[in-house]
């Protein structure tokens, strides 16, 4: 009995695709449904005091570089985080703007004691097919990520660095975990 407790609180916790991220970010999702998935993005405290926005894409991994065609979620600090699309190298355009639709559903921003938990849902296939990637249970995207500052004058989003921008193959399963970036700590008596 115990043994099955185990083993069953086991496969609990592993049903959940993890990939740590450059900043101590990191993007966990689940299928609640067959049609469905969920992400929880957590920010660390540093960079949400530092930074004034984060944001992730996703795109085929045959894709051409750069953020064209990105199904882009814009994550603002302080404002609702928007469903957008990648048409250049440039300010992410919310989908509404493209004639398309928001397809965010139940997105949610925690201030936590460690930083800022993000949660949204969304269909695996949206009916907005334009702006948004069809996600398939076992496919393999490219991950995009990016952090960057907010004009305090306008209240533009600047363009994020070089450094604070990359990708990341990912593999939409619930069994995933990559964690070449995952933060450690070396002890100094090393
Ligand atoms: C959701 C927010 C954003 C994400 C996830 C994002 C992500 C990325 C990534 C991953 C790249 C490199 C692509 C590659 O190597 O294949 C890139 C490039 C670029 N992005 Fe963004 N970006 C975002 C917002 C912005 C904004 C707000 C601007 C400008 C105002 C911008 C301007 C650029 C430019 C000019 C490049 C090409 C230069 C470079 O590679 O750094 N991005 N972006």
């Amino acid at each position: 009995m115990e043994l099955f407790l185990i083993l069953s609180l086991a496969s609990c916790a592993m049903s959940v695709g993890v990939v740590y991220l450059p900043k101590d970010m990191l993007l966990s999702w689940k299928f609640p449904t067959p049609g469905s998935v969920a992400f929880e993005l957590r920010v660390p405290q540093v960079l949400y005091d530092e930074y004034g926005y984060v944001g992730l894409g996703f795109k085929y991994t045959d894709d051409i570089s750069g953020m064209y065609y990105a199904d882009l979620i814009n994550i603002k600090f302080n404002q609702p985080i928007e469903d957008c699309y990648g048409t250049k190298n440039t300010v992410p355009r919310p989908d509404v703007s493209l004639g398309g639709t928001s397809d965010l559903i139940n997105p949610r921003t925690d201030v936590t004691a460690d930083g800022l938990k993000i949660t949204w849902e969304r269909a695996m296939k949206t009916e907005d097919c334009s702006n948004d990637m069809e996600f398939e249970d076992g496919a393999e995207y490219r991950l995009l990520w990016a952090a960057g500052f907010m004009d305090e004058v306008t209240g533009e989003q600047l363009r994020h660095s070089t450094k604070d921008r990359g990708t990341i193959n990912i593999k939409l399963t619930e069994d995933f975990y990559n964690a070449q970036y995952k933060p450690f700590i070396v002890s100094s008596f090393n």
